[in-house]
């Protein structure tokens, strides 16, 4: 299974997630990308991708996701497993909560990717957030809130990262 990450970063916290993302999953081939110098188009050419968004201004599309956002809804994801990692601050800003990821699943989902890595929504405080699943209960991908909760990340990447071997069948 060829594995890509592939996200956008504005102050280097999603970037950094990636990374940790990819050292957890260590003896497994990943490429990684960044928005800003690749096209997303690159994307089809794996089985599995993980998306990585940080949310901004009140509930926007990073900046440079923001540029290639149009290009998102000509991808031929059919047959593709998908993961998402998202960026927030969930007090600073409550009502928008990781809102990017929950645009960006949208999105690729509606180009025919299947979901894995749902998480659950235990541990965070937030008002809303177009981040979660229909029952609520989960969020649609790894909430990360580097402001508030930096001391819960390492431990969230790892567990999540086993799910995800789980849910796609790499782990033995
Ligand atoms: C001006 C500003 C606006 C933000 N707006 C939101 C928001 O609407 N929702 C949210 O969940 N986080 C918001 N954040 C928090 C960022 O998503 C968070 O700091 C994230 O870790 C940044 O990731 P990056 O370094 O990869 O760009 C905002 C941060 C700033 C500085």
């Amino acid at each position: 299974m060829s594995i890509a990450v592939f996200y956008g970063s504005t102050t280097g916290n999603t970037e950094e997630v990636g990374n940790k993302i990819v050292a957890k999953l260590s003896g497994l081939d990943i490429d990684t990308y960044n928005v800003s110098d690749t096209p997303v188009a690159v994307v089809e050419a794996y089985d599995l991708i993980i998306f990585g968004i940080p949310t901004w201004d009140y509930g926007e599309i990073q900046e440079n996701w923001l540029e290639v956002w149009e290009e998102v809804d000509d991808l031929d994801l059919s047959g593709k497993t998908v993961a998402f990692y998202g960026l927030g601050d969930q007090y600073g800003y409550p009502e928008w909560f990781l809102d990017a990821m929950g645009m960006l699943h949208d999105k690729v989902v509606a180009r025919g990717a299947k979901v894995v890595g749902h998480w659950p929504v235990e541990g965070y405080e937030f008002e809303a957030s177009k981040a979660l699943t229909a029952d609520g209960k989960h969020f649609v991908g790894l909430a990360i809130d580097e402001d508030w909760q930096r001391d819960q990340t390492d431990e969230r990447i790892t567990r999540w990262t086993q799910q995800l071997l789980t849910e796609t069948g790499l782990s033995t």
